[in-house]
């Protein structure tokens, strides 16, 4: 096995235990771990890092591709061992610790960390840890079921630790497609004109005198866990078909569409599945993360070529996946992060994005980030690379939940992260709104002639008639644009009180 695994010679002295590779860290160091939506993380040097924590004072700064699985984030935070964590997480422990101002959080555009590393805006990494599924002849590294910010972190950390993976099948070579772009001034264009163009090679380079140790394991990645479709998602996911039909008959798209990108979730998924019973073919995908639902496209024929960061995959999806690699492997590519969600690809390859909104306003302003305007959910992720840069840019959200006691589209969001120029297209299950060539007045009326829940559907006409009344190019009541959420605060329903 590991003769199999590593295949340098000189290498194999590294192969160390968990126990000793842990202790190389030390209190205050940055550390580059690998790992994407679950996919490819640190199975047992963070955990591990997260029992030594337990014990003595040792804080990290910990930069990933984006959430970890097997609650790992969780237990670093629970043993107080993150001082600062970015880009991108989804862990309810740690979310807390970041709500109560114990970790500090920087929640970043996905493309954007390497970047920074790259430029010495970010203090040097002391630490990378780097999931592979064996390191090659030449020293270099196959990665797994992502790739994130592991090139970067192998080029630019001073020290290397190597997580082997022998539960990914060393087949895996050659579904990677491992390109960094030079450095500023003397940036060259990304040579990538279709989602299906590979551009790089196999394996990540790292220098063989950095690998400071290599460890084993066989914990298979955490299952991606998606809801099935349900009648909300579902709806959500036949509106945007019927607007795709629409933009067809219109000849502003084909019925192949422009290369899809699907943020992770329910409602992704369900406008994915939603495509099985449509007329598109020869679908491709451009996105940074792929689901259950790009392999079902891809086995009924619908989906050509998928190109992404990261597998985020149910287990029986994982299991037929690796047990079918030959069949898949022309299908899709797993690039790096900074090149999967490049804003210049992305506009470049127009394509077309859908992610998910915690709440949009009047005018289209979208907040994906933070519940009543301060407390952090998960972030940012890929959306505003895809968003701010599609040829389309969609966002889903239900129109109202929990009981109705919150209306998803407010007078003013709580929090921007998407403003009303980067927005395109809103949809709930009540409808969608196409805000393309729209003035924001507008805008306002569309919205709320489409998308708002009825029980809220008066509430945000009175807003916006009175709003128009006071005047503006963007009509507002400021006094009151927030008092939907305040309301829901005090009360637990943003519904005003009814007077008996
Ligand atoms: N006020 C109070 N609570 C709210 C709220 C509001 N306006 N909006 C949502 N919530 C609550 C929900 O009720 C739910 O609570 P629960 O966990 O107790 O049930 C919780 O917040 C999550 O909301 P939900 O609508 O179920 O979230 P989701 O699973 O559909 O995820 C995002 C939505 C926006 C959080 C998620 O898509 C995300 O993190 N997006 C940003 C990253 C991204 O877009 N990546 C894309 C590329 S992969």
């Amino acid at each position: 096995m590991f003769n199999e695994r590593v295949r340098p010679e000189r290498l194999k002295s590294k192969i160390t235990t968990v126990d000793e590779a842990v202790k190389l860290f030390k209190d205050g160091m940055t550390v580059g771990a690998s790992g994407f939506t679950k996919a490819g993380d640190s199975k047992v040097v963070l955990p591990a890092l997260a029992t030594r924590a337990q014990n003595e004072t040792l804080k990290i700064n910990l930069i990933t591709g984006a959430s970890l699985g097997h609650g790992t984030d969780g237990k670093l935070a629970a043993a107080h061992a993150l001082k600062k964590r970015m880009p991108f997480q989804v862990d309810k422990v740690l979310r807390d610790k970041i709500n109560q101002g114990e970790v500090l959080f920087i929640d970043q555009h996905l493309s954007e960390s390497a970047e920074q590393i790259h430029n010495k805006i970010i203090d040097p990494l002391d630490i990378a840890v780097i999931e592979v599924a064996f390191i090659e002849r030449d020293g270099s590294l196959v990665p797994t079921t992502s790739v994130g910010n592991s090139v970067t972190f192998a080029a630019f950390a001073r020290q290397v630790i190597v997580e082997i993976n022998t539960t990914i099948p060393m087949e895996v070579l050659g579904i990677h497609d491992i390109y960094q772009a030079e450095d500023y001034p003397h940036r060259n264009v990304i040579p990538i004109v279709a989602p299906w163009n590979k551009i790089g090679r196999k394996s990540i380079p790292v220098d063989p005198d950095k690998i400071a140790a290599i460890v084993f394991t066989d914990i298979p990645d955490s299952p991606a866990d998606i809801a099935p479709p349900d009648a909300k998602t579902a709806a959500m996911a036949a509106h945007i078909l019927n607007f795709f039909e629409g933009e067809v008959r219109l000849g502003h798209l084909t019925d192949r569409l422009l290369p899809l990108q699907a943020g992770i979730g329910r409602v992704a998924n369900a406008v994915l599945a939603e495509f099985r019973k449509s007329n598109f073919y020869d679908l491709t995908m451009f996105s940074e993360v792929l689901q259950d639902s790009t392999f079902e496209l891809i086995d009924a024929g619908i989906l050509s070529f998928a190109s992404a960061s990261s597998l985020a995959v149910s287990e029986i999806w994982h299991k037929r996946l690796f047990e079918n690699l030959q069949q898949y492997k022309e299908k899709f590519v797993l690039r790096p992060q900074n090149i999967s969600n490049t804003p210049g690809l992305i506009r470049r390859l127009g394509v077309i994005a859908i992610n998910t909104a915690i709440e949009f306003d009047l005018y289209g302003n979208v907040n994906s980030t933070h519940i009543g305007g301060t407390q952090i959910m998960n972030g940012i992720g890929g959306s505003g690379d895809f968003a701010r840069n599609a040829y389309l840019s969609i966002f889903v959200t239900q129109a109202a939940s929990k009981s109705n006691t919150i209306s998803h589209i407010v007078p003013m969001v709580s929090h921007v992260d998407h403003t009303e120029h980067d927005v395109d297209i809103l949809v709930t299950e009540i409808g969608i709104a196409d805000l393309r060539g729209l003035a924001p007045r507008e805008r306002a009326q569309t919205i709320i002639d489409h998308c708002v829940h009825p029980d809220y559907k008066e509430l945000l006409q009175s807003y916006f008639d009175r709003a128009c009344k006071r005047g503006g190019h963007t009509p507002h009541l400021l006094e009151e644009a927030l008092s939907w959420h305040t309301r829901f605060a005090e009360t637990g329903s943003m519904k005003p009180i009814q007077e008996s």
